[in-house]
Protein backbone atom coordinates (compact mmCIF):
# COMPACT_ATOMS: atom_id res chain seq x y z
CA UNK A 1 0.00 0.00 0.00
CA UNK A 2 1.81 3.01 -1.19
CA UNK A 3 0.41 6.74 -1.04
CA UNK A 4 -0.27 6.95 -4.91
CA UNK A 5 -2.72 3.65 -4.28
CA UNK A 6 -4.73 5.15 -1.71
CA UNK A 7 -4.86 8.48 -3.76
CA UNK A 8 -6.52 6.45 -6.14
CA UNK A 9 -8.76 4.59 -4.43
CA UNK A 10 -9.98 7.92 -2.47
CA UNK A 11 -10.52 9.61 -6.02
CA UNK A 12 -12.99 6.48 -7.40
CA UNK A 13 -14.63 6.64 -4.23
CA UNK A 14 -15.17 10.85 -4.07
CA UNK A 15 -16.34 10.36 -7.61
CA UNK A 16 -18.67 7.81 -7.00
CA UNK A 17 -20.21 9.19 -3.53
CA UNK A 18 -20.64 12.96 -5.12
CA UNK A 19 -22.61 10.97 -8.00
CA UNK A 20 -24.62 9.62 -5.40
CA UNK A 21 -25.04 12.59 -3.43
CA UNK A 22 -25.70 15.50 -5.60
CA UNK A 23 -28.01 17.26 -3.37
CA UNK A 24 -26.18 17.57 -0.56
CA UNK A 25 -22.94 18.58 -2.01
CA UNK A 26 -25.46 21.49 -2.82
CA UNK A 27 -26.32 21.67 0.67
CA UNK A 28 -22.96 21.76 1.97
CA UNK A 29 -21.67 24.35 -0.21
CA UNK A 30 -25.03 26.30 1.41
CA UNK A 31 -23.89 25.40 4.81
CA UNK A 32 -19.85 26.71 4.34
CA UNK A 33 -21.49 29.88 3.67
CA UNK A 34 -22.98 30.64 6.70
CA UNK A 35 -21.33 27.95 9.24
CA UNK A 36 -17.58 27.02 10.34
CA UNK A 37 -16.87 24.90 8.17
CA UNK A 38 -20.23 23.93 6.86
CA UNK A 39 -21.46 22.22 10.17
CA UNK A 40 -21.89 22.09 13.74
CA UNK A 41 -19.21 19.16 14.53
CA UNK A 42 -15.70 18.75 13.30
CA UNK A 43 -16.51 14.71 13.58
CA UNK A 44 -19.45 14.85 11.18
CA UNK A 45 -17.82 16.97 8.90
CA UNK A 46 -15.79 14.47 6.80
CA UNK A 47 -14.09 14.60 3.58
CA UNK A 48 -15.67 15.52 0.18
CA UNK A 49 -18.85 16.58 2.39
CA UNK A 50 -21.21 14.82 5.08
CA UNK A 51 -24.56 13.55 3.71
CA UNK A 52 -27.49 15.70 4.70
CA UNK A 53 -29.87 13.90 7.09
CA UNK A 54 -33.69 14.05 6.32
CA UNK A 55 -35.63 11.32 7.68
CA UNK A 56 -34.18 9.06 10.75
CA UNK A 57 -36.13 5.83 11.88
CA UNK A 58 -34.40 2.84 13.71
CA UNK A 59 -31.56 1.34 12.11
CA UNK A 60 -31.96 3.06 8.69
CA UNK A 61 -31.66 7.21 7.50
CA UNK A 62 -32.44 8.87 4.72
CA UNK A 63 -30.83 11.45 3.23
CA UNK A 64 -31.53 14.54 1.00
CA UNK A 65 -30.68 13.01 -2.08
CA UNK A 66 -33.78 9.65 -1.06
CA UNK A 67 -30.58 7.39 -0.49
CA UNK A 68 -30.75 5.36 2.35
CA UNK A 69 -28.24 4.42 4.68
CA UNK A 70 -28.17 1.85 7.73
CA UNK A 71 -26.63 4.04 10.55
CA UNK A 72 -24.11 3.05 13.54
CA UNK A 73 -23.49 6.39 14.80
CA UNK A 74 -26.91 6.22 16.72
CA UNK A 75 -26.47 9.94 17.77
CA UNK A 76 -22.88 9.98 18.62
CA UNK A 77 -24.35 5.69 20.42
CA UNK A 78 -26.93 7.43 22.41
CA UNK A 79 -29.89 5.92 21.05
CA UNK A 80 -29.69 2.75 21.78
CA UNK A 81 -33.08 2.21 21.08
CA UNK A 82 -32.43 3.09 17.40
CA UNK A 83 -33.73 6.73 15.84
CA UNK A 84 -37.06 8.40 17.07
CA UNK A 85 -38.25 4.69 18.72
CA UNK A 86 -42.13 5.02 19.05
CA UNK A 87 -42.13 4.32 22.97
CA UNK A 88 -39.89 7.78 23.52
CA UNK A 89 -41.99 9.40 20.65
CA UNK A 90 -45.33 8.48 22.52
CA UNK A 91 -43.97 9.62 26.19
CA UNK A 92 -42.27 12.66 24.96
CA UNK A 93 -46.07 13.60 22.83
CA UNK A 94 -48.02 12.84 26.23
CA UNK A 95 -46.11 14.97 28.22
CA UNK A 96 -46.04 17.84 25.10
CA UNK A 97 -49.69 17.86 25.71
CA UNK A 98 -49.24 18.08 28.58
CA UNK A 99 -46.89 21.71 28.76
CA UNK A 100 -43.87 20.02 29.09
CA UNK A 101 -42.10 22.87 26.86
CA UNK A 102 -40.66 24.42 29.94
CA UNK A 103 -37.73 24.79 31.42
CA UNK A 104 -36.71 26.86 34.56
CA UNK A 105 -38.57 25.26 37.23
CA UNK A 106 -38.77 22.08 39.44
CA UNK A 107 -40.77 19.31 37.92
CA UNK A 108 -41.79 15.66 39.63
CA UNK A 109 -40.20 13.83 36.36
CA UNK A 110 -36.82 14.91 36.91
CA UNK A 111 -37.17 13.10 40.22
CA UNK A 112 -37.86 9.86 38.26
CA UNK A 113 -35.33 10.30 36.40
CA UNK A 114 -33.10 10.88 39.08
CA UNK A 115 -34.40 7.85 40.95
CA UNK A 116 -34.25 5.65 38.00
CA UNK A 117 -30.38 6.57 37.34
CA UNK A 118 -29.72 6.16 41.48
CA UNK A 119 -31.49 3.44 41.38
CA UNK A 120 -29.17 1.65 38.99
CA UNK A 121 -25.73 2.63 41.03
CA UNK A 122 -26.18 -0.05 44.23
CA UNK A 123 -25.31 3.26 45.88
CA UNK A 124 -28.60 4.32 47.46
CA UNK A 125 -27.12 7.62 49.19
CA UNK A 126 -25.87 9.02 46.18
CA UNK A 127 -26.97 12.49 44.85
CA UNK A 128 -27.83 13.57 41.09
CA UNK A 129 -27.15 16.84 39.40
CA UNK A 130 -28.65 17.22 36.15
CA UNK A 131 -26.85 18.82 33.13
CA UNK A 132 -27.53 18.99 29.18
CA UNK A 133 -24.08 17.43 28.25
CA UNK A 134 -21.48 14.90 28.54
CA UNK A 135 -18.93 17.70 28.29
CA UNK A 136 -20.35 19.50 31.07
CA UNK A 137 -21.11 16.92 33.13
CA UNK A 138 -17.48 15.89 33.45
CA UNK A 139 -16.32 19.38 33.72
CA UNK A 140 -18.72 20.04 36.78
CA UNK A 141 -17.38 16.56 37.88
CA UNK A 142 -13.46 17.87 38.26
CA UNK A 143 -14.60 21.31 39.32
CA UNK A 144 -16.17 19.33 42.26
CA UNK A 145 -12.94 17.28 42.81
CA UNK A 146 -10.69 20.49 42.70
CA UNK A 147 -13.31 21.93 45.32
CA UNK A 148 -13.71 19.49 47.87
CA UNK A 149 -9.43 18.60 47.87
CA UNK A 150 -8.66 22.04 47.53
CA UNK A 151 -5.96 20.88 45.17
CA UNK A 152 -5.15 22.05 41.19
CA UNK A 153 -3.91 18.80 39.35
CA UNK A 154 -6.30 16.65 37.36
CA UNK A 155 -5.07 13.10 36.07
CA UNK A 156 -6.54 11.51 32.88
CA UNK A 157 -6.28 8.68 30.65
CA UNK A 158 -3.68 9.19 27.01
CA UNK A 159 -6.46 8.55 24.88
CA UNK A 160 -9.47 9.56 27.06
CA UNK A 161 -12.12 11.62 25.36
CA UNK A 162 -14.50 13.67 28.09
CA UNK A 163 -15.91 16.40 25.61
CA UNK A 164 -14.38 19.93 25.14
CA UNK A 165 -14.01 20.74 29.00
CA UNK A 166 -11.08 23.27 29.41
CA UNK A 167 -9.38 20.88 32.02
CA UNK A 168 -9.58 17.50 29.81
CA UNK A 169 -8.32 18.83 26.61
CA UNK A 170 -5.41 17.23 26.78
CA UNK A 171 -3.91 13.68 25.99
CA UNK A 172 -7.12 13.03 23.59
CA UNK A 173 -5.14 12.51 19.94
CA UNK A 174 -1.66 10.88 19.71
CA UNK A 175 0.88 13.21 18.17
CA UNK A 176 3.89 11.81 16.51
CA UNK A 177 6.26 13.55 18.93
CA UNK A 178 4.42 14.38 22.03
CA UNK A 179 2.37 10.88 22.52
CA UNK A 180 -0.53 11.62 24.63
CA UNK A 181 1.59 14.63 26.02
CA UNK A 182 -0.23 17.46 23.92
CA UNK A 183 -2.56 20.27 24.79
CA UNK A 184 -5.77 19.81 22.11
CA UNK A 185 -7.05 23.00 21.86
CA UNK A 186 -6.13 26.50 21.35
CA UNK A 187 -7.72 29.39 23.91
CA UNK A 188 -7.08 27.73 26.69
CA UNK A 189 -5.51 28.57 29.96
CA UNK A 190 -1.98 28.34 30.12
CA UNK A 191 -0.93 26.45 32.57
CA UNK A 192 -3.62 23.49 31.57
CA UNK A 193 -0.59 21.66 30.10
CA UNK A 194 0.77 21.86 33.95
CA UNK A 195 -2.68 20.91 35.98
CA UNK A 196 -3.55 17.95 33.88
CA UNK A 197 -1.37 15.01 34.10
CA UNK A 198 -2.03 12.15 31.54
CA UNK A 199 -1.47 8.91 32.27
CA UNK A 200 -1.73 5.12 29.89
CA UNK A 201 -4.54 3.16 30.02
CA UNK A 202 -4.60 -0.53 32.35
CA UNK A 203 -0.97 0.38 33.11
CA UNK A 204 -0.91 0.18 37.31
CA UNK A 205 2.81 0.44 37.31
CA UNK A 206 2.85 4.30 35.63
CA UNK A 207 -0.37 4.87 37.84
CA UNK A 208 1.83 4.06 41.10
CA UNK A 209 4.67 6.22 39.32
CA UNK A 210 2.06 9.23 39.23
CA UNK A 211 0.46 9.04 42.43
CA UNK A 212 4.11 8.58 43.84
CA UNK A 213 5.26 11.90 42.25
CA UNK A 214 1.95 13.82 42.62
CA UNK A 215 -0.12 12.68 44.86
CA UNK A 216 -0.38 15.23 47.28
CA UNK A 217 -1.25 17.28 44.78
CA UNK A 218 -4.07 15.41 42.44
CA UNK A 219 -7.56 16.87 42.71
CA UNK A 220 -9.28 13.81 40.86
CA UNK A 221 -8.21 10.98 38.61
CA UNK A 222 -11.13 10.46 35.84
CA UNK A 223 -10.86 7.35 33.68
CA UNK A 224 -13.41 5.42 31.38
CA UNK A 225 -13.98 2.13 32.89
CA UNK A 226 -14.86 0.99 29.72
CA UNK A 227 -12.81 3.44 27.26
CA UNK A 228 -15.14 5.03 24.27
CA UNK A 229 -13.02 6.95 21.55
CA UNK A 230 -10.07 5.60 23.19
CA UNK A 231 -10.52 2.17 21.09
CA UNK A 232 -13.85 0.61 22.87
CA UNK A 233 -11.70 -1.68 25.65
CA UNK A 234 -12.94 -2.44 29.43
CA UNK A 235 -10.18 -1.19 32.34
CA UNK A 236 -8.69 -4.29 33.62
CA UNK A 237 -10.06 -5.34 37.12
CA UNK A 238 -6.64 -4.78 39.04
CA UNK A 239 -5.95 -1.17 37.20
CA UNK A 240 -9.41 -0.01 38.46
CA UNK A 241 -8.82 -1.63 42.12
CA UNK A 242 -5.34 0.37 42.04
CA UNK A 243 -7.25 3.21 40.70
CA UNK A 244 -9.73 3.36 43.83
CA UNK A 245 -6.67 2.01 46.35
CA UNK A 246 -4.63 4.82 44.96
CA UNK A 247 -6.89 7.83 45.05
CA UNK A 248 -8.12 6.95 48.36
CA UNK A 249 -5.01 6.33 49.68
CA UNK A 250 -4.16 10.26 48.15
CA UNK A 251 -6.91 12.36 49.17
CA UNK A 252 -8.29 12.23 45.35
CA UNK A 253 -11.69 12.19 44.16
CA UNK A 254 -12.07 8.69 41.85
CA UNK A 255 -14.37 10.25 38.70
CA UNK A 256 -15.26 7.41 36.22
CA UNK A 257 -16.52 8.75 33.26
CA UNK A 258 -20.07 6.74 32.06
CA UNK A 259 -21.23 8.75 29.20
CA UNK A 260 -20.90 6.15 26.37
CA UNK A 261 -20.74 3.16 28.62
CA UNK A 262 -23.46 4.16 31.23
CA UNK A 263 -26.46 1.83 30.35
CA UNK A 264 -24.85 0.74 26.96
CA UNK A 265 -23.69 -2.92 28.21
CA UNK A 266 -26.14 -3.56 31.53
CA UNK A 267 -29.05 -0.95 32.51
CA UNK A 268 -26.77 0.88 35.02
CA UNK A 269 -23.08 2.16 35.04
CA UNK A 270 -20.72 -0.34 34.08
CA UNK A 271 -18.70 -0.39 37.57
CA UNK A 272 -20.81 -2.25 39.46
CA UNK A 273 -19.96 -4.88 37.40
CA UNK A 274 -16.27 -4.48 38.50
CA UNK A 275 -17.18 -3.88 42.34
CA UNK A 276 -14.73 -0.22 42.26
CA UNK A 277 -17.73 2.42 43.47
CA UNK A 278 -15.70 6.35 41.85
CA UNK A 279 -16.27 9.06 44.11
CA UNK A 280 -18.35 10.67 41.15
CA UNK A 281 -19.55 9.25 38.16
CA UNK A 282 -20.71 10.98 35.28
CA UNK A 283 -23.58 10.04 32.77
CA UNK A 284 -24.97 11.35 28.99
CA UNK A 285 -25.96 10.13 26.13
CA UNK A 286 -29.00 7.36 26.84
CA UNK A 287 -30.01 8.53 29.86
CA UNK A 288 -31.47 11.80 27.96
CA UNK A 289 -33.34 9.61 25.25
CA UNK A 290 -32.45 11.24 22.37
CA UNK A 291 -32.62 14.26 24.21
CA UNK A 292 -29.36 16.80 25.95
CA UNK A 293 -29.27 14.88 28.96
CA UNK A 294 -26.49 14.36 31.15
CA UNK A 295 -25.53 14.22 34.80
CA UNK A 296 -22.98 14.08 37.63
CA UNK A 297 -23.67 11.26 40.59
CA UNK A 298 -21.94 10.72 43.59
CA UNK A 299 -21.11 10.34 46.83
CA UNK A 300 -23.03 13.04 49.14
CA UNK A 301 -20.04 14.60 50.97
CA UNK A 302 -18.82 15.64 47.20
CA UNK A 303 -21.84 16.49 45.92
CA UNK A 304 -22.37 19.18 48.96
CA UNK A 305 -19.53 20.40 47.04
CA UNK A 306 -22.24 22.15 44.76
CA UNK A 307 -25.35 22.25 47.61
CA UNK A 308 -26.23 25.06 49.22
CA UNK A 309 -25.31 25.49 53.00
CA UNK A 310 -22.31 23.49 52.44
CA UNK A 311 -18.97 24.70 51.52
CA UNK A 312 -18.40 28.12 50.54
CA UNK A 313 -17.43 28.86 47.78
CA UNK A 314 -19.46 26.52 46.47
CA UNK A 315 -19.06 24.85 43.00
CA UNK A 316 -21.41 26.78 41.15
CA UNK A 317 -23.01 23.51 39.29
CA UNK A 318 -26.14 24.87 37.94
CA UNK A 319 -26.51 23.36 34.74
CA UNK A 320 -28.04 25.85 32.69
CA UNK A 321 -31.01 27.16 31.52
CA UNK A 322 -31.83 23.37 30.08
CA UNK A 323 -30.98 21.40 32.54
CA UNK A 324 -34.08 19.30 34.06
CA UNK A 325 -36.23 20.52 30.92
CA UNK A 326 -39.11 18.67 31.60
CA UNK A 327 -39.48 16.96 28.08
CA UNK A 328 -35.82 16.12 28.63
CA UNK A 329 -36.27 14.49 31.23
CA UNK A 330 -39.42 12.45 30.51
CA UNK A 331 -37.72 11.01 27.44
CA UNK A 332 -34.73 9.99 30.17
CA UNK A 333 -37.22 8.45 32.55
CA UNK A 334 -38.88 6.34 29.72
CA UNK A 335 -35.78 5.00 28.20
CA UNK A 336 -34.46 3.75 31.27
CA UNK A 337 -37.45 2.72 32.60
CA UNK A 338 -37.77 0.59 29.20
CA UNK A 339 -34.39 -0.94 29.46
CA UNK A 340 -34.51 -1.75 33.00
CA UNK A 341 -37.17 -4.01 32.59
CA UNK A 342 -36.56 -5.31 29.22
CA UNK A 343 -33.31 -5.78 30.47
CA UNK A 344 -32.85 -9.73 29.57
CA UNK A 345 -34.06 -9.16 26.62
CA UNK A 346 -32.14 -6.44 25.37
CA UNK A 347 -28.91 -6.82 25.91
CA UNK A 348 -27.87 -10.20 25.90
CA UNK A 349 -29.29 -9.81 21.93
CA UNK A 350 -27.34 -6.35 21.45
CA UNK A 351 -24.29 -8.45 22.85
CA UNK A 352 -25.40 -11.55 20.59
CA UNK A 353 -25.46 -9.03 17.41
CA UNK A 354 -22.31 -7.36 18.56
CA UNK A 355 -20.50 -10.39 18.57
CA UNK A 356 -21.23 -11.52 15.05
CA UNK A 357 -20.76 -8.25 13.71
CA UNK A 358 -17.47 -8.29 14.56
CA UNK A 359 -16.29 -11.70 14.03
CA UNK A 360 -17.81 -11.09 10.36
CA UNK A 361 -15.82 -8.04 9.57
CA UNK A 362 -13.00 -9.30 10.71
CA UNK A 363 -13.38 -12.99 8.38
CA UNK A 364 -14.75 -10.43 4.99
CA UNK A 365 -11.21 -8.79 5.05
CA UNK A 366 -9.45 -12.22 5.97
CA UNK A 367 -11.01 -13.51 2.93
CA UNK A 368 -9.70 -10.81 0.85
CA UNK A 369 -6.38 -11.19 2.55
CA UNK A 370 -6.64 -8.33 4.73
CA UNK A 371 -5.89 -8.04 8.27
CA UNK A 372 -8.91 -6.00 10.04
CA UNK A 373 -9.16 -6.40 13.92
CA UNK A 374 -12.93 -5.40 15.85
CA UNK A 375 -12.81 -4.05 19.31
CA UNK A 376 -15.91 -3.65 21.33
CA UNK A 377 -15.60 -7.59 23.11
CA UNK A 378 -15.78 -7.70 26.90
CA UNK A 379 -12.92 -9.22 29.08
CA UNK A 380 -13.69 -11.05 32.53
CA UNK A 381 -16.03 -8.59 34.41
CA UNK A 382 -17.74 -6.66 31.43
CA UNK A 383 -19.75 -8.33 28.86
CA UNK A 384 -19.36 -7.68 25.76
CA UNK A 385 -21.63 -5.49 23.75
CA UNK A 386 -22.82 -3.10 20.95
CA UNK A 387 -20.10 -1.19 20.04
CA UNK A 388 -17.90 -2.36 17.69
CA UNK A 389 -14.67 -0.34 16.11
CA UNK A 390 -12.57 -1.41 13.04
CA UNK A 391 -8.66 -1.02 13.19
CA UNK A 392 -6.09 -2.29 10.30
CA UNK A 393 -2.91 -3.20 11.80
CA UNK A 394 0.68 -1.88 10.72
CA UNK A 395 1.92 -5.43 11.96
CA UNK A 396 0.48 -9.22 11.86
CA UNK A 397 -1.25 -9.91 15.24
CA UNK A 398 -1.16 -6.50 16.77
CA UNK A 399 -3.27 -6.96 19.86
CA UNK A 400 -5.97 -3.40 20.67
CA UNK A 401 -6.05 -2.71 24.13
CA UNK A 402 -4.91 0.64 24.72
CA UNK A 403 -5.77 3.75 23.12
CA UNK A 404 -1.85 4.07 21.72
CA UNK A 405 -2.68 0.49 19.88
CA UNK A 406 -5.47 2.46 17.69
CA UNK A 407 -4.95 5.79 17.46
CA UNK A 408 -0.31 5.99 16.60
CA UNK A 409 0.01 6.17 12.85
CA UNK A 410 2.53 3.72 13.68
CA UNK A 411 0.50 0.90 15.38
CA UNK A 412 -2.76 0.69 13.04
CA UNK A 413 -3.60 3.12 9.79
CA UNK A 414 -5.63 5.52 10.80
CA UNK A 415 -6.34 7.57 7.35
CA UNK A 416 -7.51 4.21 5.84
CA UNK A 417 -10.17 3.33 8.35
CA UNK A 418 -11.59 7.18 9.33
CA UNK A 419 -11.41 8.27 5.48
CA UNK A 420 -11.26 5.87 3.06
CA UNK A 421 -13.03 2.78 4.91
CA UNK A 422 -15.68 5.52 5.96
CA UNK A 423 -16.49 6.20 1.90
CA UNK A 424 -16.44 3.21 0.94
CA UNK A 425 -19.28 1.96 3.21
CA UNK A 426 -21.30 5.41 2.82
CA UNK A 427 -21.08 4.46 -0.80
CA UNK A 428 -22.65 0.96 0.04
CA UNK A 429 -25.37 2.15 2.24
CA UNK A 430 -23.81 2.10 5.84
CA UNK A 431 -22.38 4.78 7.73
CA UNK A 432 -20.23 4.45 10.69
CA UNK A 433 -17.85 6.40 12.19
CA UNK A 434 -14.22 5.47 13.45
CA UNK A 435 -14.83 2.10 11.30
CA UNK A 436 -18.24 0.72 13.45
CA UNK A 437 -20.35 2.23 15.90
CA UNK A 438 -23.28 1.00 17.90
CA UNK A 439 -25.49 -1.44 17.15
CA UNK A 440 -29.03 -0.54 18.46
CA UNK A 441 -32.44 -2.86 19.52
CA UNK A 442 -33.96 -1.86 15.77
CA UNK A 443 -30.78 -3.41 14.28
CA UNK A 444 -32.26 -6.80 12.64
CA UNK A 445 -30.91 -9.87 11.00
CA UNK A 446 -31.74 -7.70 7.81
CA UNK A 447 -29.18 -5.25 8.68
CA UNK A 448 -26.91 -7.37 9.78
CA UNK A 449 -26.59 -8.72 6.29
CA UNK A 450 -26.59 -5.96 4.41
CA UNK A 451 -23.85 -4.27 6.79
CA UNK A 452 -21.56 -7.47 6.31
CA UNK A 453 -21.86 -7.28 2.31
CA UNK A 454 -20.88 -3.28 2.46
CA UNK A 455 -17.67 -4.47 4.80
CA UNK A 456 -17.33 -6.94 1.87
CA UNK A 457 -17.55 -4.63 -1.14
CA UNK A 458 -15.38 -2.17 0.60
CA UNK A 459 -12.28 -4.94 1.68
CA UNK A 460 -12.48 -6.09 -2.14
CA UNK A 461 -11.70 -2.57 -3.58
CA UNK A 462 -9.16 -2.42 -0.26
CA UNK A 463 -7.12 -6.00 -2.04
CA UNK A 464 -8.17 -3.98 -5.96
CA UNK A 465 -6.27 -1.06 -4.94
CA UNK A 466 -3.96 -1.26 -1.60
CA UNK A 467 -3.06 -4.42 -0.82
C1 LIG B 1 -16.71 9.30 27.54
C2 LIG B 1 -17.26 10.63 27.13
N1 LIG B 1 -17.38 11.60 28.03
C3 LIG B 1 -17.89 12.80 27.73
C4 LIG B 1 -18.31 13.08 26.45
C5 LIG B 1 -18.88 14.43 26.12
O1 LIG B 1 -20.25 14.31 25.99
P1 LIG B 1 -21.08 15.37 25.12
O2 LIG B 1 -20.73 15.13 23.69
O3 LIG B 1 -22.51 15.08 25.46
O4 LIG B 1 -20.67 16.71 25.56
C6 LIG B 1 -18.22 12.10 25.47
C7 LIG B 1 -18.69 12.36 24.10
O5 LIG B 1 -18.55 11.61 23.20
C8 LIG B 1 -17.67 10.85 25.81
O6 LIG B 1 -17.54 9.88 24.90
Amino acid sequence: MNERDIRRLRTFLEEAYRRKTPRSRALFRRAEKVMVGGGSHTLRLYHPYPFFVTRARGAELRDADGRRYIDYWQGHYANILGHNPKLILEGVRAALRGGALHSGFESAVQIELAELLVGSLGQPRWKVRFTTSGTLAAMYAVMLAKAVTGRELVLKIGGGWHGASPDLLKGVRYHDAAGFGAVESAGLAADVFRRTLVTPFNDGDRLMQVFKTHGGRIAGFILEPYLGVGGFVPADPEYLDLARKLTRQHGSILIFDEVISGFRLRPGPVFTLYGTAPDLAVFGKIIGGGHAVAAVAGRPEVMAGCGAGGRFPRVVFEGGTFSGHAEYMTAGAVMLRHLIRHEKSIYPRLAAFGRRLRQAIEDVFRSEGIEARTTGSGNDVVPGGSLFMVHFPLRPGHVFRRPEDSMDERSAYLALREQTLKLALAVEGVHVVHGGGAISVAHEERHLEKTVDAYRAAARLFRKYLF
